[in-house]
């Protein structure tokens, strides 16, 4: 792979994705990319970016091959244990019963469904109306996650309790119970591109994923999620990142949990009773 390569590859998956690959990750995009060479059959990275420059369908296998897709259930359990100590009963105190979540980059699933197990437990009976909407760019991670199969060692992190009421032996693998997988929604979402949802949503989940993205890629990101989150909603992000100069939309509340920083009234002056 020539510099020349290497420069239009990580000119294409920035402008296409938001993710930097700075020269440190040439190895990585090398051996990740050769991958795509061999199955195109083809003999040097000067083909694979002639192609990439006139075969659209090959953009998609491009991006998934340049996607780290590292997740596993509960991960950075201390955002499970806030969700279910201090949300869920908040949430339950609310006159709606109704709750919108989104997993913003959603992997192979691990993420949106350790929310619905967590959501399930307290919030299946009583009418609740759940949702959670779980979105991604790689289309590849997503077959997976809408697959809900897992092979045993990724059910290394869940706890026996977790495995045991939400998941069947099905072929040496798991299969994720319907009853957790009808709460959750995959759909192919790009962060940079527009965002067919309305909102509002009560949690936005986007963990793990800005410390791909540069600055300006960053504050453009959380502050369309500030426009989709309620005013008393919440947002989470990965343990190595942070709003800090990002954002200040946002007000920390809690080891990277974010919510809303609301304007402040101005009080009312109080007229002199003479
Ligand atoms: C390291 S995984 C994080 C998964 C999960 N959120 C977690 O913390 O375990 C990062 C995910 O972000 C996705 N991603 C990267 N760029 C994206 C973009 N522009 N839009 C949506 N998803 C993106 C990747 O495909 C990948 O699945």
């Amino acid at each position: 792979m020539t510099t020349a390569n290497f420069n239009f590859i990580r000119e294409l998956a920035y402008g296409q994705t938001g993710i930097v690959l700075p020269e440190r990750k040439k190895h990585m995009v090398y051996s990740r990319l050769c991958r795509r060479l061999r199955l195109l059959g083809l003999r040097n990275f000067d083909q694979y970016c002639a192609l990439l420059q006139t075969e659209e369908a090959e953009l998609g296998q491009f991006i998934n091959a340049l996607t780290t897709n590292l997740t596993s259930f509960f991960r950075e359990r201390h955002h499970f244990q806030y969700l279910e100590n201090h949300l869920m009963p908040l949430w339950q105190k609310r006159s709606s019963k109704r709750l919108r979540i989104w997993s913003s980059a959603c992997s192979s699933g691990e993420e949106p469904y350790s929310i619905a197990m967590t959501l399930a437990r307290h919030f299946n009976r009583g009418g609740w109306d759940l949702k959670i909407l779980a979105t991604d760019v790689d289309t590849n991670v997503l077959t997976r996650a809408e697959a809900g199969l897992y092979p045993a060692e990724v059910l290394d992190s869940l706890s026996e309790s977790f495995r045991e009421e939400y998941f069947s032996l099905q072929q040496h693998q798991y299969r994720i119970h319907n009853e957790i997988q009808k709460l959750v929604y995959f759909r192919q979402l790009n962060l940079l591109e527009s965002w067919p949802m309305q909102g509002p949503f009560d949690a936005i989940f986007c963990r793990n994923v800005l410390i791909y993205f540069d600055q300006d890629t960053k504050r453009k990101i959380i502050s369309r999620f500030r426009k989709l989150l309620s005013d008393d909603g919440f947002l989470f992000i990965g343990h190595s990142e942070t709003l800090t100069q990002i954002s200040d939309e946002f007000e920390l509340i809690g080891q990277t949990i974010y919510k809303p920083r609301l304007a402040q009234c101005a009080q009312p002056q109080l007229r002199s009773a003479r």
